[in-house]
Order: C-alpha cells, then sequence, then structure tokens
C-alpha cells in the first residue's frame, strides 16, 4: 500500500490538521521538521498574509510542508436574515452594554483565485488541500504544474468518488469526530455525517486513491487503528491544540484542559457552517444548531463585538471554541514531540 509519507517524500505519514484562527507556520514548520507534513491554515489570512507566512515556512524548513483553503460558495448578502440573527442577538447586546448599530456586517473567509495560484506559484507548496469541495479543474492544474499534490476532504463515500473522480491525489476522510467545520459541500443534511472508524473504512472500499484518516484520533493507538482501517496515512488537529507553538487562545487552552472539552457539538453558530466546538453559553442557548444563523461565513460578524467583550472579562461565553470528541491527546508539549509519539506505536 502507498502511505502518504511515501506519496509526499516524508518520514512518518503524519499530517497536521491546518486549523485557521489557532496557529501559523511556527506549528508547521515544528511538524514538517519533526518528518510529518505541518499544514497552513490560510482560510483567515490576506494575501499579504500568506505570503508572509510561506516565507516564513520556506526559511525554516526544506521539507514538504501543506497549505490550506476554503472552497466555498461566496453568499449574497440578505439583510432580512442579517436582522433577524441580530434580533436573536439583541438580549446579548443588552446584557453586555453593545450598541447593535456599531456591530459591522460581513467577515471575509478567503476564497481561492486565480490571484491565489499566482501567490502559490512563487513559493510552490509540496501540497494544496481544501475544504468544502474543490476549485475550478484550471486552478487544480496550475497547481499540478508545479507538482504540487492536492489533497480534500470527503465527509460521506459520495464526496470521496466525487474528489477521485476530479484527480485528487488523496482523499482526508473526515468523521463525525472531528472538531472544526466539516467539510461537508454535497448535501448541508448533518444526519449524513459518518464517525472516522465507518467512514474509512467505506472509503477506503469505494475509491483507488490513498485516504487519510481523521477525526477523533490523538495518540498511537488511534494512529495504528485508523492504519489497520486501510488509511495510508492520518491528519490530527486537536490534539496539536496545545502545543507552544499553537496561538491558541488562553480561553481555547483553559477550556480544552478542563471538563468542559468532554462535551463538543456540531453548532452553525460561530460562522453559519456546522461546525464542532467545547459547548458554551451560546451554543447552549441558541443551538447548537438554527435556522437563524446567516449563510457561512456571514453569521460570525454579529458575534465578533459580543466574543470580544466576554473574553476580556475572562469568559468563553461567545467564542468559538473549536476541539474534536477527543480532547484526551490534547498535552503542552512540543509539536515535534507529539508528532513522533502519534508514530510510536506503528
Ligand atoms: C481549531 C480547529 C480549526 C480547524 N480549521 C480547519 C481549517 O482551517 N481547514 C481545514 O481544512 N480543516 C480545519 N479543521 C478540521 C481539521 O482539518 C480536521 O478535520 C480535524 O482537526 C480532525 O479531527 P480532530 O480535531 O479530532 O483531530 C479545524 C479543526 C480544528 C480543531
Amino acid at each position: 500500500m502507498t502511505t502518504i509519507a511515501d506519496l509526499f517524500g516524508i518520514d512518518l505519514s503524519i499530517v497536521q490538521a491546518p486549523m485557521a484562527g489557532v496557529q501559523d507556520a511556527r506549528l508547521a514548520v515544528a511538524v514538517s521538521n519533526a518528518g510529518g507534513l505541518g499544514s497552513l491554515p490560510c482560510a483567515l489570512l490576506s494575501p499579504d498574509g500568506i505570503r508572509r507566512e510561506l516565507e516564513a515556512i520556506r526559511n525554516a524548513t526544506s521539507r514538504a510542508f501543506n497549505v490550506n483553503f476554503f472552497c466555498h460558495e461566496v453568499p449574497a448578502p440578505n439583510p432580512e436574515r442579517e436582522s433577524r440573527w441580530r434580533a436573536a442577538l439583541r438580549p446579548y447586546y443588552d446584557e453586555l452594554g453593545i450598541d447593535p448599530s456599531t456591530v459591522p456586517a460581513g467577515s471575509g473567509r478567503a476564497v481561492f483565485s486565480a490571484d491565489t495560484v499566482d501567490l502559490l506559484s512563487a513559493f510552490e507548496p509540496p501540497v494544496v488541500s481544501f475544504h468544502f469541495g474543490l476549485p475550478a479543474t484550471d486552478l487544480l492544474e496550475r497547481v499540478r504544474r508545479w507538482g504540487g499534490k492536492i489533497l480534500a476532504s470527503a465527509t460521506t463515500v459520495d464526496e470521496a468518488r466525487w474528489l477521485e473522480a476530479r484527480g485528487v491525489d488523496a482523499i482526508i476522510a473526515q468523521g463525525l469526530e472531528a472538531g472544526g467545520h466539516r467539510g461537508m459541500f454535497l448535501s448541508n443534511d448533518v444526519t449524513t455525517q459518518v464517525g472516522t472508524v465507518a467512514l474509512v473504512r467505506q472509503i477506503v472500499t469505494a475509491v483507488r486513491v490513498p485516504v487519510i484518516a481523521a477525526g477523533g484520533i490523538a495518540d498511537a493507538q488511534g494512529v495504528a487503528a485508523a492504519m489497520a482501517l486501510g488509511a495510508a496515512g492520518v491528519q490530527v488537529g486537536t490534539a496539536f491544540l496545545l502545543c507552544p507553538e499553537a496561538t491558541t487562545s488562553p480561553i481555547h487552552r483553559a477550556a480544552l484542559a478542563s471538563d468542559a472539552a468532554r462535551h463538543t457539538a456540531i453548532t452553525n453558530i460561530f460562522t453559519g457552517r456546522p461546525a464542532r466546538g467545547i459547548v458554551n453559553r451560546v451554543m447552549r442557548e441558541l443551538g447548537p444548531m438554527t435556522e437563524l444563523a446567516p449563510a457561512f461565513p456571514l453569521a460570525g460578524a454579529a458575534l465578533g463585538p459580543l466574543r470580544a467583550k466576554a473574553e476580556a472579562q475572562g469568559r468563553d461565553d461567545f467564542s468559538p471554541l473549536w476541539t474534536g470528541q477527543n480532547a484526551a491527546g490534547c498535552r503542552n508539549v512540543t509539536a515535534a514531540t507529539l508528532t513522533r509519539e502519534l508514530t510510536s506505536a506503528s
């Protein structure tokens, strides 16, 4: 079987999951230099930010690394939905003394465009990964021209077949246990989502390309189990959140280190798309899923000032605490140590 270590020319078949908002080049470099595949999430970065982080990676490692993008459709603004959402949040604005008329609209997430490929082509990242489907075929062709390998997340067998038909080099099977956004793109129905053990096995059977298991894998035994199911590698996110190289906020770190981390749920409150995080006040009171949240990524803007004010008071009531169902692997150890430990039983 081809492992992802063979596919990417690296030592260990471990991908550090790209995690927008909680990491930059530093975590990616640490994992790549330890022999895994470090990842740089670009969803929340400006073009200048992407360039800066890629320079930092190229200056700090000669090993393979991955850059990651979201492939969502940019939604048309919907003032009616927006005002319904703000009305639902009104009691919180009143409680925290925020004037709703000062709350800015819209919050962007970078999408993958021809300009992005122009920027990337100066750095020729060895691997490019996508969440929420794939960009246009001509953009993928340009990545392939510099030898870039293409990965994308699938959350169902249908999505895996769809990705294989478009020629991806490997498929990330993202099980329901995974922290952060569900990569789902052929359906909005959360009941279609499958746990990691079932999903990996089904996708391995359905496609011929290598499959990378993701979701709830946090130690060497979990990695060995995923490989026994036929995975060619493993993508681990949550377990890296307490590493010193991650930029995880103090509030998120405190939640991860507490019993609260044992209770996560899928919520659309923070961005408009389903994502898994530690259950907190706004998830309990308005959700975790609600029809009121505007389309991705627009839901986030109205929560921004609530989050900022609550966090300044040391409270996580309005913060997205993206975390998978298995936070047991979260420890304050270096990313290199964790990367090596993940493969020590295989
Ligand atoms: C804090 C956090 C942020 C995430 N951000 C991204 C992202 O920007 N892009 C992406 O493709 N996946 C993202 N994910 C999902 C991961 O790629 C992966 O599916 C998940 O971390 C695997 O499950 P685990 O967290 O249980 O290890 C994120 C996950 C977490 C926990």
